[in-house]
C-alpha cells in the first residue's frame, strides 16, 4: 500500500444532522471532489489518498485523528 493511504485516516462522528464531510483534491488544483452528509450518530472513516489531500468538515462533529480528538462546531446563528 502506498504511504499516503497507510495511516492517514480520520474518524468523523456527526453530532448533529446534516454534517458535511468534504474531500478536497490533491495537486495544484485544490477543489471539492466529494461531499458526504452525515446525520447525528453516523460515523465516517476517511483516508487521505492519492486523490484527497484535505478534508473539510461543516457542522458539529467529533474528529478522531492521529494527533488527537478535535471538535468542529455548528455555525452560530448570531454571527
Ligand atoms: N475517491 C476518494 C479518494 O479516493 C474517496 C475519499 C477518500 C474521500 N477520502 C475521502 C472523499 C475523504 C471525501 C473525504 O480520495
Amino acid at each position: 500500500m502506498d504511504d499516503k493511504t497507510n495511516k492517514d485516516f480520520v474518524v468523523i462522528k456527526a453530532e448533529d444532522d446534516g454534517v458535511n464531510v468534504i474531500g478536497l483534491t490533491r495537486g495544484t488544483d485544490t477543489r471539492f471532489h466529494h461531499s458526504e452528509k452525515l446525520d447525528a450518530g453516523e460515523v465516517m472513516i476517511a483516508q487521505f489518498t492519492e486523490h484527497t489531500s484535505a478534508i473539510k468538515i461543516r457542522g458539529k462533529a467529533k474528529i478522531y485523528t492521529p494527533f488527537g480528538v478535535v471538535e468542529s462546531e455548528a455555525k452560530r446563528a448570531d454571527k
